[in-house]
């Protein structure tokens, strides 16, 4: 049944903007609950609100969305109906009738007309003529957001309207604007002229990666603000579309644009810059008298601009290195007879908590707001993965999921070589689709403190707006479907299908979305005493592969899978057919006598960096010197990397070659030492070497260690993790992450 469903819905793309096949309604996403057509279609052709104020309003939200097709307008001959559901309590929830000249909307409230509206939209757009349809939807969750950085990049008003519609047509009704950070304060705050004058423009900015060595600057002065008014109109085209704006003002930490204004919010009274490059700073807000009367004028002017429930106040990355070494500090732990620094920072956000809730808001703020006492009445967003969201709804708190793991849409999309740069991570579509904001563990009646999810686009690689939709919008369109559907209803293939229409549908547009459609992803396994060898499980649609061989140029279509490495060099595949060829993937062969061993890893690697498992270490093919993603770098936290080897005979091994990422602001380091062991029953082993220190200036380190002359069946070799991030450091406090590429055995 389901493969007749998909197959005919896959026609209806095909041939949806000629002719029509009755009975669908288009690749809708979030796929509503309920979809019921008759054969028929609608005589509509444009739609018509009425003349008094809801029509009005709901004439505005959608009239000046950014890709209409079909035209809108207002008239008292209306052809658009608003009324009431029958039940009660259903938040968001619509219905969606749409006849042969009237389309009526039944909903609750408010958010529920824009829903239907949004869904309204797409169908308009997937369809010549309106089909004859009873559609209903009701959100899984109550909070649906996106999250923009405004601060590393700088973007338009004009374009944060169009994230806006992009947030509409996918059914979010949260928009987390990220509004001051290190590298620029990006709101106009009236009593604080040099917010604007200072704190919004930076000297120059970071070009190429964080970690590269050494660090490039443009040597451009970067920047700029939003006036209040235009803070407003963003408020007032968002609540146009349902969508709630909610602002974030950061403290303690991720501050130094605004000490750079005024360095007396500061512990320390020197000159300080605003931010050029990424990462966490030491220099923070001092808790002073003078840091809390700065930042309540600046709530006021926030609260006055933005009427949102919440009021982020970030919490996050707060080093607390200059709190340490501050003396003001150190007495005022004492006074208010706190334990530490942690409880200082606790201090700091209760204190502005009280003050926001006395403005009648609540606080949303990063999961480090657990770290020395939660705030009374605050919601935890909790993005260091689930167990900040876990603690803090076990006790009473609401919370807002966005982990790295599923929710960072700053993280590589594709394992592709030719994606654009990123922060780093991976984070491909299907497990942002696959995603379940209700932690496994918690206890069902913790279930309701889970508000949602939100997907966080942190901008430090993404210098335009183009950069944005590239990395945003496929995956926003696969968390929407995880916010508004039940874990049973979502079907990833289907999703995919429909998301390939709208790939479509916004390049027309000119909007610069992602489309892996034609990407395909060779991988190289080995086989116990044979060797390296290719293998691709999943092809696009009508393609067929094309490659190239070591030394040779031209492309071959004539392969057979399993498909053996014997040539040392570089192999490249791509999808094609007649018309599209795909990207190409290349991989570097390199053969050496770890390929036909069987591997053990001893400590498995963690969930999202384990890459091809053991076969990430010995398939003959290195991974990037760039990133440490994908299927050939396996990544441990906190845990040593051990490897157990067993050969298919007694063989000679003279040297062990070894890989690893050096990468401290993503909590990347190098082991503490490499140490290799042989034996004669693969149970007890003994050391034959060790190197202890592993140094590197760059992003790679490798390492060569001999293993004198040895000839066994057996061998292990160990990484030993670097423990825990020292402080002062990014992460400090953390397990270290050991990232190790392959291990070539010579
Ligand atoms: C965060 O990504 N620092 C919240």
């Amino acid at each position: 049944m389901k493969y007749i469903i998909l197959l005919s819905f896959t026609l209806v793309l095909i041939a949806c903007s000629n002719e029509q096949e009755p009975g669908f309604l288009g690749p809708l996403i979030p796929n509503p609950d309920s979809i019921e057509m008759s054969s028929g279609y609608s005589e509509i052709t444009e739609l018509i609100f009425s003349n008094d104020n809801a029509g009005t309003k709901y004439y505005n939200s959608i009239n000046d969305l950014s890709f209409n097709r079909m035209a809108i307008k207002q008239s008292a001959d209306y052809n658009i109906k608003f009324e009431s559901l029958a039940e009660e309590g259903l938040e968001g929830a619509y219905y969606l009738q749409i006849n042969k000249r009237e389309i009526t909307i039944k909903a609750n409230d408010e958010e529920g007309k824009f829903n239907a509206l949004s869904t309204l939209i797409q169908i308009t757009l997937f369809n010549d003529n309106l089909p004859i349809a009873n559609i209903s939807a009701s959100p899984k969750f109550q909070y649906r957001g996106m999250h923009l950085d405004v601060c590393r990049h700088f973007f338009p008003i004009a374009d944060v309207k169009k994230y806006i519609d992009y947030l509409f047509f996918y059914g979010y009704n949260k928009f987390h604007w990220h509004l001051t950070e290190d590298q620029g304060w990006r709101i106009e705050i009236k009593q604080y002229p040099k917010l604007q004058e200072v704190a919004a423009f930076r000297k120059e900015t970071l070009i190429g990666h964080y970690n590269d060595v050494p660090q490039k600057f443009d040597g451009k002065r970067y920047g700029g603000f939003y006036t209040q008014d235009e803070v407003k109109d963003i408020v007032r085209y968002a609540s146009e579309k349902g969508i709630e704006v909610i602002p974030e003002i950061e403290m303690p930490g991720h501050s130094l644009a605004a000490i750079a204004a005024y360095p007396e919010l500061a512990c320390e009274n020197k000159p300080y810059d605003v931010g050029t490059k990424w990462g966490v700073f030491h220099d923070i807000y001092c808790p002073s008298e003078a840091t809390f009367e700065f930042l309540e004028n600046v709530i006021d002017e926030v609260v006055d601009l933005f009427p949102s429930k919440y009021i982020h106040i970030g919490g996050d990355e707060a080093p607390k290195t200059a709190w340490r070494n501050s003396q003001f500090c150190q007495d005022l732990i004492k006074s208010e007879g706190l334990k530490d620094e942690h409880e200082l920072q606790s201090y700091f956000i209760k204190r502005m908590e009280k003050y926001i809730n006395s403005k009648g808001r609540s606080i949303i703020g990063w999961d480090e707001i657990l770290e020395g006492g939660l705030a009374p009445n605050a919601t935890v967003m909790s993005w260091r993965g689930i167990a900040g969201g876990i603690d803090a709804a076990n006790a009473g708190h609401d919370v807002i999921m966005t982990p790295t793991s599923h929710c960072y849409f700053d993280y590589y999309q594709s394992n592709n070589p030719n994606e654009p740069l990123a922060i780093g991570g991976y984070l491909p579509l299907e497990k942002v689709y696959n995603y379940n904001p209700i932690p496994s563990v918690l206890e069902k009646d913790k279930h309701h403190h889970i508000l949602g999810a939100q997907g966080n686009v942190w901008t430090e690689y993404m210098p335009s707006f183009k950069n944005v939709e590239y990395m945003a919008l496929s995956r926003m369109a696969a968390l929407s479907e995880v916010l508004w559907k039940e874990k049973e209803d979502k079907d990833f293939t289907h999703f995919f299908n429909a998301l390939t229409a709208h790939q479509d549908f916004w390049k027309s547009k000119g909007v610069n979305i992602s489309d892996y459609r034609f990407d395909v992803f060779p991988k190289v396994y080995t086989e116990f005493n044979k060797g390296a060898y290719v293998d691709i499980k999943e092809l696009p649609k009508d393609a067929y592969i094309e490659y190239k061989v070591p030394g040779f140029s031209i492309w071959n279509s004539d392969i057979n899978f399993p498909f053996y490495l014997k040539e040392n060099g570089r192999y490249v595949f791509r999808a094609a057919n007649n018309t599209v060829k795909g990207r190409p993937i290349e991989k570097i062969f390199q053969n050496h006598l770890g390929t036909r061993a069987a591997v053990l890893l001893v400590n498995p690697p963690a969930d999202q960096y384990s890459g091809l498992g053991a076969g990430s270490i010995n398939n003959g093919i290195l991974g990037s010197d760039e990133k440490y993603g994908g299927d050939e770098w396996l990544g441990f936290q906190g845990y040593d990397f051990v490897a157990e080897y067993v050969f298919p005979e007694k063989t000679d091994i003279s040297k062990i070659n070894l890989k690893f990422f050096n990468g401290n602001g993503q909590w990347i380091y190098l082991p503490k030492k490499v140490e290799v062991f042989r034996s004669d029953d693969g149970k007890s082993f003994k050391s034959i070497n060790e190197i202890n220190n592993i140094g590197t200036l760059g992003k790679i380190a490798n390492v060569s260690i001999s293993t004198k002359d040895l000839k066994t069946k057996f061998l292990k070799v160990v990484a030993k993790n670097f423990g825990k991030i020292p402080q002062g450091k990014q992460g400090e406090g953390n397990q270290a992450w050991l990232f190790v590429d392959e291990v070539i055995i010579e």
